[in-house]
């Protein structure tokens, strides 16, 4: 139904317009009585075999949604009532702000693809706790922190702490996001200095809680072989849970649409079917890097069945959908369940 009815009226709306219409639609039905019920009823596939312990967490199953969609944590229990086994909010800074100026988010169709330089939209970290605070849903749920576009990186860590603290108590497990390439120079907090310090002073704090939560570390598509071995490292000296790879890309190959399109669009992470291969192949050799010892979240260009079973393949603990979620709908994601149940992976 999703790819017959609602995804051809969604896509002739403007993309983020079509994005507003949904979320008020997904926060009206889920006020509505047996409505979520009725999602879940005719979304969700459940089965003891589809669960997962990561990190410490169990998993209903291993599929999520990924970063990005429920900035705000508006309709997280919705997306568990469509068969999401988590969801990760954010990302969220200390204050709101109101990202780049529009338009900002493309569908490239033709390529199954998403262009956005959304630039961290959000309602700032206190709307989220306050949304976060009246989950009703068993579900695990992963906060996912930045910067304020305003603060120099300089001050990042200060940021970083911010809405760690702020979040502590609502949310499962934490992703520091340091790999937007929309927000100016926050992906030079990749670099080795930068994320030693905020990763030690989120530890610092994370570890003397009675019961510390997961922290991990999202990364870009575009960094080199070097930078990847330096991030292995940094995950196990600053002893983070683990890896979500990967955010959008920055590199425009594998394109089918003209070169004056892309010119058109213009700055932009770009996400969906062209990261596929990349995304895939980054964690395959973190994984075989770190002899496995690194839970990976993994997410870019999963769009298919087979491409959810390759990432795990590739040595992926968990997945993650986005772009897949925007062209497939919750068929992608029960599809995914239903074929992990019947190839008993
Ligand atoms: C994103 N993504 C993202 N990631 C993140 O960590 N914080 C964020 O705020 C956002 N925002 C965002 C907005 C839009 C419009 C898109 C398309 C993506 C990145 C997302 O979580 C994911 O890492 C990438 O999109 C790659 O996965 P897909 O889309 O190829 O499945």
């Amino acid at each position: 139904m999703y790819q017959s009815i609602v995804r051809p009226i969604l896509f002739r709306l403007d993309p983020e317009k079509a994005h507003d219409l949904t979320f008020k639609a997904l926060k009206l039905g889920q006020a509505l009585p047996a409505v979520p019920q009725l999602v879940e009823a005719a979304c969700a596939v459940k089965n003891i075999k589809l669960e997962r312990d990561v990190f410490g967490l169990h998993f209903p199953n291993p599929v999520g949604l990924a970063a990005g969609l429920d900035k705000n944590a508006v309709a997280y229990e919705m997306f568990g009532n469509m068969g999401f086994g988590f969801v990760e909010i954010g990302t969220v800074t200390p204050k709101p702000q109101a990202g780049n100026p529009k338009p900002r988010l493309f569908r490239l169709v033709a390529d199954k693809a998403l262009i956005n330089r959304m630039g961290f939209n959000n309602l700032g970290v206190d709307n989220a706790v306050e949304n976060l605070k009246k989950r009703k849903r068993k579900m695990i749920i992963g906060g996912n922190i930045g910067k304020n576009t305003a603060t120099a990186n300089e001050d990042a860590v200060g940021d970083y702490l911010f809405c760690f603290n702020k979040l502590f108590d609502v949310v499962d497990y934490f992703v520091v996001n340091v790999s937007c390439p929309n927000v100016a120079n926050l992906h030079k907090l990749q670099d080795t200095d930068s994320l030693n310090q905020i990763l030690e002073s989120i530890q610092a704090i994370n570890l003397k809680k009675t019961k510390p939560k997961p922290v991990l570390l999202k990364i870009a598509p575009d960094l080199t072989t070097s930078q990847l071995d330096e991030i292995v490292e940094i995950v196990h000296s600053s002893k983070i849970a683990g890896l979500v790879a990967s955010n959008t890309t920055t590199w425009r190959t594998e394109l089918s649409i003209p070169e004056s399109r892309i010119k058109e669009i213009g700055n932009g992470g770009l996400s969906g079917s062209p990261l596929t291969k990349r995304s895939t192949e980054m964690i395959r050799y973190i994984s075989e890097k770190s002899g496995g010892s690194i839970p990976i979240i993994g997410v870019g260009g999963i769009m298919s069945v087979q491409d959810a079973l390759d990432r795990l393949n590739a040595g992926a603990s968990l997945i993650q959908l986005y772009s897949g979620f925007i062209y497939g709908g919750t068929g992608l994601v029960k599809n995914i369940c239903k074929s992990l149940l019947s190839k008993n992976v």
